[in-house]
């Protein structure tokens, strides 16, 4: 299971569109390390996927928030359910690291939740923002 980069989200803003690809990297890389039981790859993608979360979820929320569209609340509230499922993971990773199975099914809840809140809340916004692009700005 690798993630491609999603093609389809364009939003316009050069950063969201970045940071995109950067988490899907992330993605990719924790699935691979698991695949490798490679330890020092595991914890690597996770810090780096829990700090990155956090500062794409804060710029894609202004971006939200400055376009005027409707949904906020609901976007932020997708956002929260993954850092909920990142922080899980990391919880029974350190209980149990050995545990592909365990944590395999945390990726796949991470993964299922993410492209979730793509279709449902980020698509939406790239489509408004380009269809609105005095809108485009993350500050
Ligand atoms: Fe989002
Ligand atoms: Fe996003």
């Amino acid at each position: 299971m690798i993630l491609e980069p999603v093609a389809l989200i364009h939003t316009g803003n050069d950063l969201i569109d970045t940071q995109h690809r950067e988490l899907i990297e992330l993605l990719n890389m924790l699935m691979l390390g698991i695949e490798a039981k490679d330890h020092p790859r595991i914890q690597k993608s996770l810090q780096g996927l829990t700090r990155y979360v956090v500062e794409h979820f804060t710029d894609e929320e202004a971006l939200h928030q400055n376009s005027g569209m409707g949904g906020f609340s609901e976007h932020q509230m997708a956002h929260h359910k993954i850092i909920g499922d990142l922080d899980r993971f990391v919880q029974a990773y350190n209980r149990y690291p050995d545990s592909e199975v365990q944590n395999m099914q945390l990726l796949f809840t991470v993964v299922r939740d993410f492209m979730q809140q793509l279709e449902h809340h980020d698509v939406p916004l790239a489509v408004y923002v380009r269809t609105h692009p005095e809108s485009v700005s993350t500050k």
